[in-house]
């Protein structure tokens, strides 16, 4: 048994793939076959010759789609895209497939995310995906590396995080009412002062109205927390995991971002120190290009994107107006109505891709936030024991992992990045 990833490996032998037929292509004698088998795509050339009428002439009726293994030998072939051909000298039908609906024809992006459980089969949705698994395991093993200790937070949770209208309600038995987290944040705070430095990753919910192309209603996260750590610390982490992650990208999903037409140089680009700029630098840069911002405001997308254009490079906004931002952010000392927080914005207008900074350790300034944002003090007395306990400076992130995939990626949408996308309208299938 061989995997398509690893044919080099076996060149000028045979082997079996089992996979599916992609699309075929025929010329009299010759029949093309291009074979998939989840690890990639590959070109099997079939000659009435080598394998006789009968599996020649089944062989030009198989349908799209058909699950079928395939022997042969591997041959070299500096045309092909990846580098080799199999001759083929045996195949067989493992499951039929007679009219496969996703034809090589366009289809509108509804069509096919009404099938999606059929669409990640195509190749550029394989791509996307395979970059996906290469960025998670990126990021884990960047973390892990850097000693960071993986704790997980609940899903279930009694309390809001980032703010009480985004929350996705679920009725929790018949004596309580539970919310889909919106950010591990609270609780990585928690796992921070027990282990030092973490991290969470898993499923965020934000039942926001939101119909962008950044936007999704379910999506994935990873948190770092660190104890002992300021603002600057969370930056000089988030730069380092982002250089690591797009590094690994670029060593190791060649293939893939190849099929995706994705344009390398700005990507390679990408490398530390990361442009770090105030707020304030920020509004005046949007005013001076005469971008209608009044200071105070929070950044739209089209800002967000105009102030990505500047650099090549993601650029780091730092110090964001305390008002725009979560009630858990730290003042500055130096200025108080100013916040100790951080988003990353992306280059080529993909967004922000972090937002974090350094946690609010003050107690009674912290009790007064909660009351202010109008959050119940009871559902936060747990949070509110770090500040009573061995409290100490800390601080953290989060990362959206389909934004940042759509980055790498270069798509259009973040609805491709994830198997099965959830979005305002769409939960299905
Ligand atoms: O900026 P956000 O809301 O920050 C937090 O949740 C913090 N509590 C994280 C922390 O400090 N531990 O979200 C963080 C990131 C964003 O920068 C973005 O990449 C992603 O999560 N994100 C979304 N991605 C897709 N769809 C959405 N609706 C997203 N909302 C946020
Ligand atoms: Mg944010």
């Amino acid at each position: 048994m061989a995997h398509i990833e690893e044919i080099a490996n076996h060149e000028g032998r045979s082997v079996t793939l089992r996979g599916w037929l992609h699309k075929r292509r025929s010329s009299g004698k010759i029949h093309f076959l291009t074979v998939r088998d989840g690890t990639g795509f590959i070109q099997a050339v079939m000659s009435k010759a080598a394998v006789g009428e009968e599996l020649f002439l089944q062989a030009g009726h198989l349908g799209q789609e058909t699950a079928i293994v395939v022997q042969g030998k591997v041959r070299a072939d500096a045309r092909a895209p990846g580098g080799y051909e199999l001759d083929v000298s045996e195949m067989s039908v493992a499951g039929e497939t007679r009219d496969y609906p996703i034809t090589p024809k366009e289809h509108g992006v509804d069509f096919l995310l009404d099938r999606r459980h059929l669409w990640i089969r195509s190749e550029r949705q394989h791509a996307i995906l395979r970059i996906r698994h290469t960025v998670i395991h990126a990021v884990r093993d960047f973390l892990n590396n850097q000693g960071f200790t993986l704790a997980d937070t609940p899903i279930f949770t009694p309390a809001a995080c980032e703010g009480t209208t985004t929350l996705f309600q679920v009725p929790y038995f018949d004596h309580a009412t539970a919310f889909l987290t919106q950010s591990g944040q609270l609780y990585n705070e928690a796992n921070a002062m027990a282990l030092g430095r973490v991290y969470s990753f898993g499923p965020t919910f934000r039942a926001e109205r939101s119909k962008t192309r950044r936007h999704l209603t379910e999506f994935w996260m990873v948190e770092p927390e660190m104890a002992y750590a300021t603002l600057d610390d969370a930056i000089d982490l988030a730069e380092s995991l982002i250089t690591a992650v797009v590094a690994r990208a670029l060593e190791t999903r060649g293939r893939e971002l190849e099929t995706l037409e994705r344009e390398r140089g700005s990507l390679e680009a990408i490398r530390a120190p990361f442009p770090r700029i105030t707020y304030d630098e920020a509004v005046r840069m949007l005013q001076d290009h005469g971008r209608p911002i009044e200071y105070g405001d929070d950044f739209g997308g089209p800002d967000e994107t105009f102030l990505a254009e500047q650099f090549d490079r993601p650029v780091a906004v730092h110090h964001y107006p305390s008002a725009t931002k979560a009630f858990y952010m730290k003042p500055d000392p130096e200025r108080p109505e100013l916040s100790l927080s951080v988003d990353i914005l992306a280059p080529e207008g993909y967004g922000e891709i972090v937002g974090g900074g350094q946690r609010l350790d003050d107690l009674d300034l912290l009790l007064r936030r909660i009351t202010e944002h109008g959050l119940p003090q009871e559902a936060f007395e747990w949070y509110l024991d770090l500040r009573r306990y061995g409290n100490v400076p800390h601080s953290g992130f989060g990362m959206g992992i389909e934004r940042l995939v759509a980055w790498i990626c270069g798509l259009e949408h973040v609805r491709e990045t994830i198997p099965y996308p959830r979005m305002l309208y769409r939960l299905t299938p």
